[in-house]
């Protein structure tokens, strides 16, 4: 049966490891069982042409929560959008997991948010407004989920995706994201410190070990560009959004982040440089004390944001050099947790394919 209200759907995503894409996919699968024929496109396609939706298009969009932000690559994607009337769907996939029984969510912060706005903007309705739980894909924080609760909270996803598809083209608004609102809001400034900052720093935790056969998949495969070889080992660049597509695709688990260098790192750049530096340079007379505590806050500033952030690509560009030596690559691995066996990756479109009878 043909939809009423709408001519055809067409649903842009963007996904690391397999969230977001499942989620558009199953809206897709959901809508054409409904007689409206959908269109599914990625973002990170780089032959992808926009074309402006016509007043009767059902529009969607569908991406992962990072930092409590939308992704960038969404959002420049988002900015660049043509001008148009028609009705929207926002779903912000984010980190949800299961403790005993319970489905526990994450938290989007602006994730949904800024692309209402950008599309209100622009002109676009608000029609469907909602996060989806699915399994939290973040492993340098903590090991890949099982795979027995990937598949529980799976299908949990599937069930919400259909209510949510069906409601949709029958003209129902979905607007649940609205009831995270006082959390949301709560995060906001860390969401503004992790795009304009913190992920800056997420990407130089990443290195290959020496398990890394320069197979170049991760190269090839990421979706925004970012890695690149330099001495035939891949080298991530600040491009890097950390979306996890690379440390999850790798035959040989050679991806890790190294916690110890991270927590060596990250504290000499903002504990111990703020204190160091200025300490130098009034020993050297490059200023007076005086000078320094009047100006304290500009400093400490400075130093946290502009030399920290300096000092961390420097440190990475020279361990990435030293990478070459095999002791050093084994002494670095050693001292990551994610070489650990029990340190699962995660590849949700993988574990997916495995189980071919949950797709239905
Ligand atoms: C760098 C990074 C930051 C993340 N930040 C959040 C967050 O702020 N809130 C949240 O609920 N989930 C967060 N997550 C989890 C992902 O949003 C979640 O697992 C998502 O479903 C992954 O979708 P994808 O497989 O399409 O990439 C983060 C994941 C990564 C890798």
């Amino acid at each position: 049966m043909q939809s009423v209200l709408f001519q055809n759907a067409v649903i842009y995503y963007f996904s690391g490891t397999g969230n977001a894409r499942f989620a558009a996919e199953e809206i897709s699968r959901n809508l054409k069982s409904e007689g409206l024929e959908c269109e599914v496109l990625n973002i990170a396609d780089k032959a992808l042409e926009v074309e402006k939706p016509g007043r009767n298009t059902l529009l969607g969009f569908c991406y992962p929560t990072h930092g409590f932000n939308v992704p960038p690559i969404v959002l420049k994607f988002l900015s660049f959008f043509p001008k148009g009337q028609s009705k929207v769907f926002i779903l912000n996939t984010r980190a949800g997991m299961k403790m005993y029984k319970l489905h526990t969510p994450g938290l989007g912060g602006i994730a949904l948010w800024l692309p209402a706005l950008i599309l209100w903007l622009k002109g676009y309705r608000i029609f469907g407004f909602r996060p989806l739980d699915m399994p939290s894909n973040w492993i340098p924080i903590h090991p890949g989920i099982r795979e027995k609760v990937i598949l529980s909270i799976k299908a949990h996803c599937t069930k919400t995706l259909r209510g949510f598809s069906v409601k949709i083209v029958n003209g129902k608004k979905v607007l649940n994201g609205l009831i995270w609102l006082p959390l949301d809001l709560m995060v906001a400034p860390i969401a503004l410190g992790y795009y304009f900052y913190g992920r800056f720093g997420l990407s130089k935790t990443f290195f290959a070990n020496y398990r890394c056969n320069n197979c170049n998949l991760c190269i090839e495969k990421c979706p925004v560009g970012a890695i690149k070889s330099i001495n035939n080992r891949p080298f991530w660049t600040y491009k890097c959004e950390s979306c996890m597509q690379c440390m999850n695709i790798c035959p040989h688990r050679a991806i890790e982040t190294s916690h110890t260098y991270t927590f060596i790192v990250w504290w000499t750049a903002w504990v111990i440089l703020p204190v160091v530096l200025p300490d130098l340079m009034i020993k050297s007379g490059l200023m007076t004390e005086e000078f320094y505590n009047r100006h304290y806050d500009i400093f400490y500033n400075l130093i946290l944001y502009v030399v920290g952030i300096a000092f961390i690509f420097g440190v990475y560009r020279i361990v990435h050099f030293l990478l070459g030596s095999k002791t050093f690559n084994k002494v670095m691995t050693f001292f990551s947790f994610t070489h650990f066996r029990f340190w699962r990756r995660y590849n949700f479109l993988r574990i997916f394919k495995k189980n071919p009878e949950i797709t239905k």
